[in-house]
């Protein structure tokens, strides 16, 4: 077996084997870096495992490197984190037992590489490179990694239910490496992930939510998403989204089942945008579809305001899954409230004033508002579709026709609150706020032009309307 590795880090696993020889510690690099140097993956991250003390090793190796690297010692836990060039190498001595994954837990007994190899948590994450003089490079595979890695399969080395529970947060891994890479996932690996999924709870936060991070930006997030559902995880970790599945039917009538929507509109979003907020937003779009749903008897099932309502519910699932509640939050919220309205204007004739009115609230994201339009159209009836695409066809062009006119995108009424000020010599208050809103909307109806002289006549008409005058001099 080649393994295709630059000649830099050649020259640093030399190095590195050189200095563990003189310990006396065997060493040798492990996990995620070989695995991702097999598949013709980058990795900038590399883990060596010595049969020895892992900070020592650290320690003696900065000596001898130039320029010399900045290091990092946590000795509650035995490893210690080397940053040269572009590399960051861990280091750490071969333990028995699993605890330092969940890096609150203290180091634990000393062990051999085979110990080392056993409690880590896929077959393929297990396989190591010999950095040792006399077989320096080979691959020390003891759970047919190689053959897993040919196979694209997940298996844990151990028996599953052993290894989930040395630590349960491997069950998302699973799925998560099965999305990032296109890998099965083993039967009886699988089955583990169901009985164990209660387990699950006892992980922070923030170590699924990464999980889910990158399930969402793996090349079609839905294969990911469809297993947490199978497994029984998603219920528990993101109570929301499970909710969106299922059909109920009355007098006759279903709805569609809007998980799987969802799931489609994701796939669909993807291929155009590796944007994870975006992804976010289309995964987000109909989450308040059951909190809103209704039957009527005349109409059939409705979800009216679900998009209000989505926006409100996006913080508090930001916050639930520790996403950042910035601008990147404020911007999924937007688009979830926002995702109607393009294809709702393309049910009436599409009007100036409609489009000028969205462009104005979407501002610089209305790009990504369209892209997820386009991707929220799933319908199954062809007739359907085409007739949607047309539409979303004629908004864009309507859109792209609008904002070469007007320059709506981050635009700013011609008449500010300071000018209205100035003029009335009236501090800020109410009537500011009403000429404002009549300028604004004017424009955004297409009555006055986007101009200064329109716009300033027209707030001396609405002045004088509320009793105002010029400030004199
Ligand atoms: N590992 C493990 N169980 C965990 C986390 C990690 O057994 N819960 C082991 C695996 O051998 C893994 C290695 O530690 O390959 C490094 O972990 P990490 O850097 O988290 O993962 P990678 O496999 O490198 O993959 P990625 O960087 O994509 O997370």
């Amino acid at each position: 077996m080649i393994i295709n590795i630059k000649p830099h880090e050649r020259e640093i696993f030399r190095t590195i084997g050189d200095t563990a020889a003189k310990l006396g510690y065997p060493a040798y690099v492990i996990g995620g870096f070989v695995r991702d140097r097999l598949l013709a993956r980058s990795s900038k991250d590399i883990d060596i495992v010595c049969i020895g003390d892992g900070i020592k090793l650290a320690e003696q190796l900065s000596y001898k490197l130039r320029p010399i690297p900045r290091i990092a010692i946590y000795k509650r836990f035995g490893t210690a984190m080397l940053k040269f060039k572009d590399l960051e190498i861990e280091f750490v001595g071969a333990r028995k037992e699993s605890y330092h994954f969940d890096s609150r837990k203290p180091a634990v007994e000393e062990g051999s590489l085979e110990d080392d190899q056993n409690r880590r948590d896929f077959t393929i994450n297990a396989l190591a490179i010999s950095l040792n003089e006399e077989d320096f490079g080979h691959i020390v595979d003891p759970f047919n990694g190689l053959i897993h890695l040919e196979q694209k399969l997940l298996k844990t080395p151990l028996e599953p239910g052993k290894t989930f529970s040395d630590d349960p947060l491997r069950m998302l891994r699973a799925i998560r490496f099965s999305a990032q890479l296109g890998f099965s996932i083993d039967p009886e690996t699988y089955a583990a992930i169901g009985r164990n999924r209660n387990r699950i709870k006892i992980i922070s936060a923030e170590r699924i939510s990464s999980e889910l991070q990158k399930i969402l930006a793996s090349p079609q997030p839905s294969a990911g998403f469809i297993k947490l559902f199978e497994t029984g995880l998603l219920s528990i970790i993101f109570p929301e989204l499970y909710a969106l599945h299922g059909v109920e039917i009355k007098n006759g009538v279903g709805h569609k089942d809007n998980f799987y929507h969802t799931l489609e509109v994701v796939d669909n979003v993807s291929k155009d945008t590796d944007n994870i907020w975006l992804r976010w937003a289309a995964l987000l779009h109909d989450i308040a579809k059951p909190p809103t749903k209704k039957f009527d008897e005349q109409i059939g099932w409705t979800f009216h305001g679900h998009e209000v309502l989505g926006a409100v519910m996006v913080p508090r699932i930001f916050k639930m899954l520790r996403l950042p509640l910035d601008h990147k939050m404020k911007y999924v919220q937007k688009l979830v409230r926002l995702h109607l309205r393009p294809i709702g204007l393309t049910k009436e004739e599409i009007t100036d004033s409609a489009v000028r009115r969205l462009l104005f609230e979407a501002g610089e994201d209305i790009d990504d508002l369209m892209l997820l339009c386009k991707a929220d159209i799933t319908s199954k009836n062809t007739d359907k579709k085409t007739r949607y695409r047309e539409n979303y066809a004629k908004l864009k062009s309507k859109i792209e026709e609008l904002e070469e006119r007007d320059k709506l995108r981050n635009w700013q009424p011609p008449i500010t609150g300071e000018i209205i000020m100035k003029t009335f010599n009236i501090g800020p208050s109410k009537e500011v706020g009403v000429i404002k809103t009549a300028i604004r909307e004017a424009i955004l109806d297409g009555i006055i032009g986007n101009n200064f002289e329109e716009a300033e006549a027209l707030m001396y008409a609405e002045a004088s309307k509320l009793g105002m005058k010029k400030k004199e001099g």
